[in-house]
């Protein structure tokens, strides 16, 4: 029986000294310690022998039980340890390799411009208001001196919300003028307001027009205004944009809801002046239409045009990243593509 032990004791440490993964040792555990095991037979045949016998090979094979299981531990930490090093030596962690880039968000470009415009009138004691995209045919033409079969409808290409409706009609307002209406109608005098929203014209797309766009309108009403406040205020505020070398233009133009109507144009930064794609090759950039505010439109605003006067404008605001930058189409603004997006 001794010998039989000792053979046994052999066969496995053997057979453990081959083995080279760790997870051959569980089989191996089975195999030598497990139920089925032949220590584990040759434990129960025990019974069978003289007292004497029983008591030597019994202790015996408790020895060897215990000893395999202790030098099965100890060749699973061997193991353990030889694996740890070798990754150690193999997935070696460059701590000094740059980071992964991360992607940040950022504001649209259109966003910062709107909120720079804002800022520079904000500074200038103006509040910031805001109106419906969707407006009623009244505040958009009529109350703007522009009512039906009026010729310049035709400036302003609408998109009808119910094409049917013959009086009353929705659309989705063609400029932020029709804000001049409601800002007077529920504040009245004094006013110095400018409106941030979009506007819509149904037309074709081009490098210069979308059928959706950003303008900023502007409004100040008081006791005294002039047409030297209204330029004042631009020039002050072309200054504050594009820096005092800039070219600034104000010259004459027409809107049915301002007398006198007049527009700023600033010098092309593209060409400086020279011509090019940008600005329609006439070397100059139309970035605003301005005015003394219709003493007709006033009266429909609740205030007394011989008591008040005031001025107004709208800025298209894709324009000012356009000059800055150079960006000779108004359809990359809304293409999102973040190639283009993200330079900004
Ligand atoms: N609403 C005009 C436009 O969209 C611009 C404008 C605003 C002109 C205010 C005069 C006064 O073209």
């Amino acid at each position: 029986m001794l010998r039989q032990l000792e053979q046994i004791r052999l066969e496995a440490l053997d057979e453990l000294d081959g083995i080279g993964e760790l997870r051959e040792l569980e089989t191996w555990r089975v195999r030598h310690l497990g139920k089925k095991s032949k220590l584990t037979q040759a434990l129960r045949s025990l019974a069978a022998l003289p007292l004497e016998q029983r008591k030597l090979a019994g202790s015996r094979a408790n020895e060897i039980k215990l000893s395999l299981r202790s030098r099965l531990d100890e060749k699973k930490r061997a193991l353990e340890e030889a694996c740890l090093a070798s990754s150690l030596r193999q997935e070696k962690l460059d701590v000094t390799l740059p980071g992964r880039p991360v992607c940040i968000g950022r504001l649209h470009p259109v966003t910062q411009a709107l909120e720079e415009i804002c800022n520079i009138f904000k500074n200038m004691g103006f509040q910031v208001l805001e109106g419906p995209d969707v407006e009623w045919d009244y505040y958009n033409f009529e109350a703007l001196n522009i009512p039906p079969d009026h010729p310049a409808r035709d400036m302003f290409a609408t998109l009808w919300i119910d094409p049917e409706a013959a009086q009353k009609a929705r659309l989705l307002r063609t400029h932020t003028s029709p804000m001049q209406i409601r800002i007077m109608e529920k504040n009245g005098p004094p006013i110095r307001a400018i409106v941030p929203g979009r506007a819509y014209r149904y037309e074709a797309t081009d490098a210069t027009h979308e059928s959706m766009f950003y303008q900023i309108e502007g409004l100040a009403v008081d006791k005294g205004i002039t047409l030297a406040d209204l330029k004042g205020t631009l020039f002050e505020f072309c200054r504050c944009l594009f820096g005092e070398e800039r070219k600034v233009r104000f010259r004459c133009d027409y809107f049915p809801f301002v007398e006198p109507g007049a527009e700023v144009a600033v010098e092309c930064l593209a060409c400086h002046g020279a011509g090019c794609r940008l600005c329609g090759y006439n070397g100059w950039i139309e970035i605003l239409g301005a005015g003394m505010v219709h003493p007709d439109v006033l009266k429909r605003g609740d205030i007394d045009p011989e008591a008040y006067t005031g001025f107004a404008f709208g800025l298209g605001v894709e324009r000012i990243p356009m000059l800055r930058y150079g960006i000779d189409d108004i359809r990359l603004f809304y293409g999102n593509d973040l190639r283009f997006l993200k330079q900004f």
